[in-house]
């Protein structure tokens, strides 16, 4: 866990977060649209720039460190999703890019009437691509409902929705509109009982809990770096037989190995070289608040007590938010509430505020200098299943481990100012 008086020195290595509005500090809480980067991020991006832009396999200098950054970064990445090696992680501009490449190769192996299994959790970018392959090679869709009361999987629906036709089932590792966290373990255990591959989407997970990709056995794993305090990027992680295995869509002279046959064009060197900043901030953070004395040369032991630290940390600011928000008069919380299942959710949450629209909500905080998203944020089947989206959907605050105490004080307050205060009928005369 980091101690309370260290916030401050983390919070002071992200530059984003001096900037003030109406004289006092812009809260981001639109951390599931985006996380903020520490300052080792844009060193590294502006000193690969300066010093080692090129491109990919040259026989000169400047291609060959850059050649090595990638290098050093697939490596730092397997570390961070627990890969077995450098070759099973792919760079990609974004988890939905690389999605619908991945569902396309896996649809060549598809015949008609395989069956792919989706949720009404998932964002869209793990629901979408595979409904296109309903069209483009006749698979059935399966759908696992949730449980409207507290927003988690209907286990039971999952159970029934799998069977000897199942291919795929796509599902996330944590809500990205009200913070369920799935219980991914399980369900790749259930998958594979049925000879189904997984393909998890942990872009929201990621910057919030450790990610084991090789412990929960799946066959494909998807995130996204500027989620986790990293530059616009997209990270898979994929069972090397598989990556090996299928046909991805490439031009000819491109590598015909994992990752290079994958990673299509020309990689983002500086966003890449950026992400290595990254994992640099975590691995300091993992030493310093991971508890025990872990090895020089262990680079995931470090991620993984870094992870370890940032949700110990954010199971506090959970907590706060759970009470805070519960008191704000007309405020209704979706998803989890009951601070007995905590550790059954990220601290995301998403609501509604009697009165006042999604957007108005979100519009008087951005006015406030507070930065929240409304909408669907395209947890498109979610928002549709709880009969939100006629009225704007909800309102959705994230937090992460820079976020203190103080803040959810003050969005809190702000809140209670813009809930409108129930209409007093006007005296009869
Ligand atoms: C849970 C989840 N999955 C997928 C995505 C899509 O990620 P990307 O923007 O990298 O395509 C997002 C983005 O908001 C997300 O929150």
């Amino acid at each position: 866990m980091i101690p309370s008086d260290r916030l401050p020195h983390i919070r002071s290595q992200f530059p984003a977060l001096s900037r003030r509005q109406d004289g006092r500090p812009y809260l981001y809480l639109d951390g599931p649209g985006g996380t903020q980067v520490p300052r080792r991020t844009i060193e590294a991006m502006a000193a690969y720039l300066e010093r080692n832009n090129a491109n990919h396999e040259g026989a000169f200098p400047t291609s060959e460190e850059s050649d090595a950054v990638l290098a050093e970064a697939h490596a730092a990445a397997a570390d961070f999703l627990g890969a077995d090696s450098a070759g099973e992680v792919v760079f990609g501009q974004n988890m939905t890019t690389i999605t619908f490449a991945l569902s396309r190769a896996i649809g060549r192996t598809l015949r008609q009437g395989d069956e792919i299994v989706v949720t009404r959790l998932d964002h869209d970018a793990n629901v979408a691509p595979w409904l296109a392959l309903q069209e483009e090679r006749g698979a059935v869709v399966r759908w696992v409902e949730i449980r409207p009361d507290d927003c988690t999987l209907d286990m039971a629906g999952l159970e029934r929705a799998l069977g000897p036709r199942t291919r795929v089932v796509a599902v996330g590792m944590a809500s990205n509109a009200v913070g369920t966290i799935n219980p991914v373990s399980r369900i790749v255990a259930m998958a594979h009982h049925v000879g189904a591959w997984t393909y998890v989407d942990a872009v929201h997970a990621a910057p919030h809990l450790a990610i084991d990709a090789a412990a929960l056995g799946t066959d494909f794993l998807v995130c996204s770096p500027y989620k986790f305090f990293g530059p616009h990027l997209g990270l898979l992680y994929g069972r090397r037989e598989l990556l090996h295995r299928l046909a991805a869509y490439k031009v000819r002279p491109a590598a015909d190995e994992p990752p290079g046959k994958w990673e299509t064009g020309t990689l983002p060197g500086e966003s890449i070289a950026g992400l290595l900043g990254t994992f640099d901030y975590l691995e300091w953070l993992g030493r310093e608040f991971g508890g025990a004395q872990i090895d020089a040369t262990d680079r995931r032991a470090a991620l993984v007590a870094a992870m370890l630290a940032i949700r110990a940390t954010e199971r506090g600011l959970a907590l706060q938010a759970l009470t805070a928000l519960g008191e704000v008069p007309g405020l209704t919380l979706r998803g989890i509430v009951d601070p007995a299942r905590i550790d059954d959710r990220v601290p995301t949450f998403a609501f509604t505020l009697a009165g006042r629209t999604p957007r108005e909500v979100a519009t008087e905080l951005g006015r406030r200098g507070i930065a929240v998203w409304d909408g669907d944020y395209y947890a498109y089947e979610l928002i549709r299943a709880l009969g939100l989206d006629e009225s704007g959907g909800m309102v959705r605050v994230g937090l992460v481990h820079y976020n203190e105490p103080a803040e959810i004080e003050r969005l809190a307050q702000a809140l209670r100012e813009i809930a409108r205060p129930t209409a007093v009928p006007a005296p009869t005369r």
